[in-house]
């Protein structure tokens, strides 16, 4: 009698907390044992000299997603996450993004639309909220917490997205009261503007200028700001795409001090330094994101922050715009630094990066990749246990892990819709052999074997429900805001 649809065997296995040989037993597209000898399947892939780890989460990026100045990302839901699988990922979480004006459960419809019929790997939805009106912040977003999209994000920066500081508590008094978590990108666009309208008047427009205008001073101010925020609203806070190591050192501030801050960063900010804005004519504008990469300290004090604790997630902000008029160029084929489309690729090369260069090299244990490549971000955003580990009764989400295979990273060898990859040249070992999303394998053997559209919306549990921040909360004594204020 076949007892599993799938056994996988002889291969080491790597969760957040723990490293061990065991086969894996699957039925119906979750693990239902651990050990060996498990007996009969109908497939059994031999692991023998592989790791078997969770399959990767990319909590942060851009997919069919249209920017706030109405540029359309060059990934799709299909190319997107066939990327991503191809990555060792087998769920993802990109972004609903609200555009001034615009209803979110509009902004849910589309984005359900654009995933249903072409995500190969399941899905859930971060929002992004620009226009906390009284309907949205009333109505609509309790509302859509009840139904599992949990997390969003807000902006500090950008003239159509972001947001002030009343605004800010504002949402983050909702996410507290329905329990969500709030996530922020930290830039000051005051120092921002400031800085660019001296480096604009004085002829200062290639690229390069681009991470002079975003100085770190404008993130960690924003950092600390946030985290103050949070601190007064008593609300979790995730800040996303962390660079500066001003920032990264307020998160792990904060965190010390016992408040639910998070922080995540992004394989930019490990690999690319200002420098490579510098690259010859506009070949700068590929490496434009923000914040931008810092400098060689700055990357250091990155790599620290993933082995200390600072920083829970480590996604990709895969921002797919090509090198051309659909993407960098499309405000024309010479702008300046303040026009150049911000984001750059990296969902496939996200896992592998990590791996060869941090356990490979000493930097993190394995434990430590699997928990900031896929188990924190399940914890935090509310997917675990049925994703982001090993487990009885956990989806079969697999990533069988060759830790010798060298590769050299080129464009042409990876599956986004990208004409370019930042990582062009990097000898990289280790990559995903197989990779396996609920039971299916969904990539064996440099092939794609998902269906379009086979990938499942995730639906999602927010958290503990908090009291209302009314005044009497206020000047309750066990919200003591001057004995916080350390
Ligand atoms: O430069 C970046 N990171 N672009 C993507 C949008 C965002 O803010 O994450
Ligand atoms: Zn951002
Ligand atoms: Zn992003």
């Amino acid at each position: 009698m076949t007892t599993y649809d799938l056994i996988i065997s002889g291969g080491t296995v790597a969760t957040a907390s723990d490293t061990y040989t065991s086969d894996i037993g699957v039925r119906d597209g979750r693990i239902v044992a651990l050990g060996h000898n498990l007996g009969e399947a109908t497939r059994t892939i031999d692991a023998t000299g592989m790791l078997v780890l969770p399959g990767g989460i990319d909590a942060h990026c851009h997919i069919e997603q249209e920017s706030s100045t109405k540029i359309m990302t060059a990934d799709d839901f299909y190319s997107g996450s066939a990327s991503a699988a191809f990555g060792g990922n087998t769920t993802f979480i990109p972004f609903a993004a609200q555009h001034r004006g615009q209803s979110l459960r509009d902004v849910v419809k589309i984005a359900h639309s654009r995933a249903g019929p072409k995500s190969v790997i399941d899905y859930a939805f971060h929002l992004i909220i620009s226009d906390p009106t009284e309907q949205v912040l009333g109505q609509e977003l309790p509302a859509l917490i009840k139904d599992g999209y949990c997390s969003f994000k807000v902006y500090m920066t950008y003239e159509m997205l972001k947001i002030d500081d009343r605004q800010m508590l504002d949402v983050l008094s909702v996410a507290r009261r329905h329990g969500a978590i709030t996530m922020v990108h930290a830039e000051n666009n005051d120092i921002i503007n400031w800085l660019s309208e001296r480096l604009l008047n004085g002829g200062y427009v290639a690229p390069k200028f681009h991470a002079v205008s975003h100085n770190a001073i404008a993130e960690s101010e924003a950092a600390r700001r946030a985290i103050d925020l949070a601190r007064l609203a008593d609300a979790k806070l995730l800040i996303v795409h962390v660079s500066a190591p001003q920032a990264a050192n307020a998160i792990l501030n904060a965190r010390n001090q016992g408040l639910e801050i998070y922080g995540e960063t992004c394989p930019q900010y490990l690999f690319l330094t200002a420098d490579d804005l510098d690259k010859n004519g506009m070949e700068g504008a590929k490496f434009c994101c923000s914040p931008p990469p810092r400098d060689k300290a700055g990357q250091d004090a990155i790599w620290l922050g993933l082995s200390n604790g600072t920083f829970q997630v480590f996604s990709s902000d895969h921002a797919p715009y090509r090198y051309d008029e659909t993407g960098k160029f499309n405000a024309g084929p010479n702008p300046s630094f303040k026009k150049i489309a911000n984001g750059v690729p990296g969902i496939e090369t996200r896992m592998p990066l990590l791996f060869s260069e941090g356990v490979g090299r000493g930097r993190l244990t394995l434990n430590q990749f699997v928990a900031l490549t896929s188990t924190n971000a399940a914890k935090i955003y509310g997917l675990h246990p049925r994703k982001g580990t090993i487990a009885i009764g956990s989806d079969a989400d697999l990533a069988i892990w060759d830790p010798n295979w060298k590769r050299t990273i080129s464009q042409e060898m990876l599956h986004d819709n990208m004409d370019y990859t930042p990582y062009e040249g990097m000898q990289i070992t280790g990559w995903p052999r197989t990779v396996i999303s609920r039971g299916r394998v969904i990539v064996d053997n440099e092939t794609l074997l998902a269906e379009k559209g086979s990938g499942q919306f995730l639906e999602r549990q927010a958290g503990a429900e908090g009291a209302p921040l009314d005044a009497s909360a206020l000047l309750s004594p066990a919200r003591n805001f001057a004995a916080d204020l350390l």
